[in-house]
């Protein structure tokens, strides 16, 4: 059976991932703050208290999980706060930054010796992090975490690529979730049915590729 850890469980994409992984036989292990009504029905393994800005609480669930025993890490928590040049908010930045950027640097690095050879690191970004898709300006904060943590993840592609672990950074679409409302376009299930395809297709040759689910390639 294939191990994989998913941040970010409780809700949205998260949840929609735990679902749809454990439909495909894998052992899936959901880490969240709080658990949900709707996690709690799937059969998963939840584990609560994990704020992925909390390195030590990160650091001790990592030391729970067995040497190369993982096969897919999934790092989707994320959060967005929108924001204007007029009402900068430099906290809400900076908590951005921990969240969608240096959060998910620090669950892959702490849990990399429980990384199999061969395994696969997704990174769930946005467009919204990208330069050259950037037609109308705003939220600072969310943008620019998500292009930090695109520079990380291509800096983790090559990293890990002695150790045979292929990473890539997906745009989910624009999915109804409460990060987003009713305006979005695309339920999680849709949103999550690309997303594995696009881990599917992941490999050593295409590690590092930033990716709509759709399979388009998205520009930096
Ligand atoms: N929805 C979209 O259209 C869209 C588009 C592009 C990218 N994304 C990305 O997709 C990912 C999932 O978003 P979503 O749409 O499913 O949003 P969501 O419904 O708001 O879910 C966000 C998830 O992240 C978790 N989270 C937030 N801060 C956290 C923290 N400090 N530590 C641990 N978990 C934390 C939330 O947990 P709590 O319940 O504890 O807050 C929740 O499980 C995010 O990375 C988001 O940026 C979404």
């Amino acid at each position: 059976m294939l191990n994989a850890i998913v941040t970010g469980a409780n809700r949205g994409i998260g949840l929609a991932l735990c679902r749809a992984l454990s439909e495909r036989g894998y052992r899936v292990t959901a880490l969240c703050r709080q658990s949900s009504d709707a996690l709690k029905t799937l059969p998963v393994e939840v584990h609560e208290g994990y704020d992925v800005t909390d390195e030590s609480a990160i650091d001790v669930f990592a030391n729970r999980v067995a040497p190369d025993s993982i096969d897919l890490l999934v790092n989707n928590a994320g959060v967005l706060q929108g924001m204007s040049l007029n009402a900068l908010d430099i906290d809400s930045i900076r908590h951005q930054f921990e969240v969608n950027a240096i959060g998910p640097l620090r669950v892959t690095a702490s849990l990399l010796p429980k990384l199999k050879h061969g395994s696969k690191v997704a990174l769930i970004t946005s467009r919204m992090g990208s330069m050259g898709d950037n037609d109308s300006g705003g939220s600072y904060g969310y943008r620019m975490s998500k292009a930090a943590l695109n520079a990380a993840g291509v800096s983790l592609a090559k990293d890990l690529s002695v150790r045979g672990i292929a990473v890539a950074l997906l745009h989910p679409g624009y999915v109804k979730t409460d990060m987003t409302g009713t305006a979005a376009l695309i339920d999680t299930d849709e949103s999550v049915a690309g997303l594995l395809d696009r881990i599917d297709q992941l490999n050593l040759d295409n590690s590092g590729s930033f990716w709509h689910m759709n399979g388009e390639i998205l520009p930096w």
